[in-house]
């Protein structure tokens, strides 16, 4: 049995399923971040496991503890919100004793427990302050440090770096992976941001309207996605999709067509590929870095965006028979990601080399059939 069971989870507002027959297992002291669009319900989720909200059906198990319908303060479990929810009459000491200063226990031991969670998070020198007097980074640091302090067996966080700017979020990041190791600790991580999921999970959960699309270590979900779905979800900038169709395929290859572009795409299968016809509609995926200079098959275009990053280039380009990247956009923009500085002007023509072992192909209902071939480092 896995330290966390969650069976069969589902959730009901009324009529409406917000979470719909979910179970996975998570081990202890593994990094689970849950990742999905706004909506998705990763917050009805996190709350569920915490006790605030009442499950419709499914069980909750604990290191063998069924805890399913245990008070929150009974679960072992701490969460940390992304508007924090700090006490403002309490200094920040108070306010991360405040759980075990409830729980009973004595003056002595609320301090050590708040002395270590300060020293952990760097904040020993605010111990006396009230929570206004603090940064947005300090005072989520202080909604840590009252989980901490508790020791739970599993930490939920809710978006919990959402409110900070974008370099206090890459800081908060690596203090998190940091603070994880140190602690040991089990943790649930949601987010809507795939960078966060990508850079902190030991694995991935992605949910899409109430249910789980994947399940996996990040590189797992980025180099084979299950689905279309997941592969659009990871990756910045998004997979690039055109249309195209079987022109032909036997049990090596498949021949690809795509209007206005190719007639005949040879790419090579594998046993990992999944069931495709002659015929069957299917949709291209190229992520932007694989796109080169060399690879044969060419679509010509022109240069819309240029982002220069320094140590990378961005080029956000128009051709004609792409579909995405934002469907709704007037002029499809497809995205090409290069590992160097570029000079280059916007409304230059760039032919876009797209090798056949990068391509990703989606059948009509959005499953996954052909992966690219990954070279992955010895
Ligand atoms: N108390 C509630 N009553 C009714 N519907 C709710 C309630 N809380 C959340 N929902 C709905 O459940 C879905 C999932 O919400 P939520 O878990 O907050 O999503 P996420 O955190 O992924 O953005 C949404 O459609 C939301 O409108
Ligand atoms: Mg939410």
């Amino acid at each position: 049995m896995s330290f966390l069971e969650i069976t069969n989870i589902v959730k009901d507002y009324g009529a409406f399923r917000a979470i719909n027959d979910v179970s996975f297992s998570v081990e202890e002291g593994e990094f689970i971040v849950m990742v999905g669009p706004s909506g998705c319900g990763k917050s009805t989720l996190l709350r569920s496991l915490a006790g605030l909200e009442d499950i419709t059906s499914g069980s909750l198990i604990l290191g063998g503890r069924d805890i399913t319908r245990d008070e929150p303060a009974d679960r072992g479990v701490a969460m940390v919100f992304q508007n924090y929810a700090l006490y403002p009459h309490m200094t920040v000491a108070q306010n991360m004793g405040f759980g075990l200063k409830m729980a009973g226990q004595s003056k002595a031991d609320v301090k050590v427990a708040v002395e270590r969670a300060a020293k952990t998070l760097r904040i020993t020198d605010h111990l006396h302050k009230r929570p206004k007097m603090l940064s947005g980074g300090q005072r989520q640091r202080v909604a840590i440090g009252r989980a901490i302090t508790r020791s739970p067996d599993v930490f939920l966080f809710d978006e919990p770096l959402s409110n900070l700017d974008a370099s206090l979020r890459a800081q908060m990041r690596v203090e998190l992976g940091h603070l994880h190791a140190e602690l040991g600790a089990t943790m649930i991580y949601v987010t809507h941001d795939q960078v966060e999921a990508m850079t902190m999970a030991s694995r991935i959960i992605v949910l899409n309207g109430g249910d789980i699309e994947q399940i996996g270590t990040p590189l797992e979900l980025y180099n084979k996605p299950a689905n279309r779905f997941v592969a659009e979800f990871l990756g910045s900038p998004r997979i690039n999709l055109f249309d195209g169709k079987i022109a032909a395929i036997n049990a090596q290859t498949a021949s690809i067509k795509i209007d206005g572009i190719a007639d005949h795409l040879e790419i090579s299968l594998s046993s990992d590929s999944g069931p495709m016809a002659s015929g069957d509609k299917v949709t291209v995926g190229i992520r932007p870095e694989s796109i080169n200079d060399t690879a044969p098959w060419k679509i010509p275009a022109k240069i819309s965006v240029i982002e220069s990053l320094g140590r990378e280039t961005l080029f956000y380009v128009n051709a004609d028979p792409v579909k995405t990247l934002d469907p709704d956009a007037k002029d499809p923009l497809f995205a090409v990601h290069k590992s160097n500085q570029i000079t280059a002007q916007i409304g230059d023509d760039i032919s876009l080399g797209i090798p056949q072992e990068g391509v990703f192909l989606f059948n009509e209902a959005g499953e996954t059939v052909r992966y690219p071939i990954t070279q992955t480092a010895p």
